[in-house]
């Protein structure tokens, strides 16, 4: 039986990834502040989203997911923002048209600051500093005075998920992200792309449909679905001091709930079953996610899975597999098997991005054939284990950086210098994202039209 839940019995446990503050009075007293600020988001909310990612854990639907590996104060703008959140209604007017199925639009944004590392301190030359672990916490400049955890920073970091959930709020809801704006989320740079041409056809045949529709009375003035969406968001719940400040009794159902985003997940580094972080997730009531790296035994799945979703909530819990294009293969299907046999719902859901870094040119980068790989061999597992590939978590951005290589514009090793902006890992710029998403459909139409075949045989 588990012990009683409390916001803070994550502090008895051991715990990993926790930042060195000098100043703990300082630490405690931002807490106490952001323990009295508004929650970023709702109850009722993350209830809605747990209800749409049940659907896909059914089998109906997919999730996507993706945004910047780590948030910057630097690069807080309405353009990033803007130029993010249309790459992303792209890629999912492409899967929702291209493979007819919904999509539960996630972004990792709006909060997603902290970052685990491997090693907690970084070498040049003869100089050792403290790892940066994310703006939330510290400075990316490498000098002593930056890296210095600054509790500050998290004041800094709530208010800047606040202002961007409220731009992004206005952009779901307010009119931009209707249907019959699908033309212009092409962003400058993708216009002369590979992919322009591809979208603009898709486009062109969603303008169809709806005049159409408008011809029979069906309009986005009184159909809200054409001219609205839902978009959440999520970030890894890492630092546990400022989770546990944001941690709020939703008041029509007396249960706990994370207000800093409306999904959280646990990262492959933090997911010790008698360790912090599953302690403090296992007792709030949002969807939460759970890395699947290399090292996770079928049995530490079960057993975590136990923990974190005891009653066996379908969208309670989406497991986000990370292995690498050339490990997936040995580390899925015993994961899909154990969870298949024992019946527990879950969301399954492939990161391509984290088991295919590697350095090129002193740069951290992902092969966009690897990625894509990944990708493929996913679907490929799920459709032989007859389980449900229902969804994608991808590090991505709106602008035109060069980060992953590849891609239909064959970035190489020594296009890296160019625009490489990440402040952590290397993400997928637009028309990279794009490209993926196109396939994705791809892959998701094949698989139903193979069950209908089923179906109809
Ligand atoms: N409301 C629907 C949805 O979110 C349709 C929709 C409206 C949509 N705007 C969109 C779909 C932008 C994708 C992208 O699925
Ligand atoms: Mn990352």
């Amino acid at each position: 039986m588990a012990q009683t839940w409390t916001p803070n019995s994550w502090r008895q446990k051991p715990i990993q990834q926790v930042p060195d503050y000098p100043d703990l009075t300082a630490l405690e007293a931002v807490e106490g502040r952001l323990a009295k600020f508004p929650p970023l988001v709702f109850a009722g909310e993350a209830r809605r989203l747990k209800s749409a990612l049940a659907n896909v854990a059914e089998g109906r639907g997919f999730l996507l997911q993706g945004g910047d590996c780590a948030e910057s104060f630097a690069e807080h703008g309405a353009d990033t923002i803007r130029d993010f959140f249309r790459a992303f209604l792209q890629m999912a007017v492409v899967l929702t048209f291209g493979a007819q199925q919904p999509v539960v639009k996630v972004g990792r944004i709006a909060g997603q600051f902290a970052k685990p590392r491997s090693s907690g301190v970084e070498k040049q030359g003869d100089v050792t500093l403290p790892s940066y672990r994310g703006d939330i916490i510290n400075g990316i400049e490498f000098t002593e005075q930056a890296r210095v955890p600054n509790p500050e920073r998290q004041i800094m970091a709530y208010r800047q998920s606040a202002a961007t959930l409220n731009l992004l709020r206005a952009f779901a809801m307010g009119g931009y992200a209707n249907l019959e704006n699908v033309h212009q989320w092409m962003l400058g740079f993708v216009k002369d792309s590979p992919q322009a041409e591809r979208y603009r056809k898709l486009a062109d045949r969603i303008s169809e449909t709806m005049d159409f529709m408008k011809a029979i009375g069906i309009t986005s003035e009184n159909h809200p679905s054409l001219r609205e969406t839902d978009f959440f968001t999520s970030h890894e719940a890492l630092l546990l001091g400022f989770e546990q400040a944001l941690t709020r009794v939703d008041s029509t159902s007396g249960d706990w709930y994370a207000t800093s985003g409306h999904m959280i997940w646990i990262g492959d580094r933090t997911r010790q079953p008698d360790h912090a972080h599953v302690e403090y997730c296992r007792g709030i009531k949002n969807p939460l996610g759970l890395k699947c790296g290399p090292s996770l035994t079928a049995d530490g799945l079960l057993e975590l899975i136990d923990l974190l979703n005891p009653a066996n909530e379908a969208g309670r819990l989406t497991l986000i597999c990370r292995f690498g294009h050339d490990k997936v293969a040995e580390h899925l299907p015993r994961l899909i098997r154990a969870v298949e046999r024992e019946g527990k719902k879950v969301v399954w859901s492939c990161d391509p991005m984290h088991g295919n870094t590697i350095t090129l040119n002193n740069y951290k980068t992902r092969p966009f054939e690897r990625i894509l790989s990944e990708v493929e061999s996913f679907f490929q597992i799920h459709r032989a284990e007859g389980s449900h590939p229902g969804g994608i978590h991808i590090e991505m951005t709106g602008n035109d950086v060069t980060e992953c290589t590849g891609g239909a514009r064959a970035l190489s090793g020594d296009d890296l210098a160019d625009r490489y902006h990440t402040h952590c890992d290397p993400r997928l710029n637009a028309d990279q994202a794009l490209e993926l998403a196109f396939l994705l459909a791809e892959r998701m139409k094949g698989g139903r039209d193979e069950k209908k075949m089923v179906v109809n045989a």
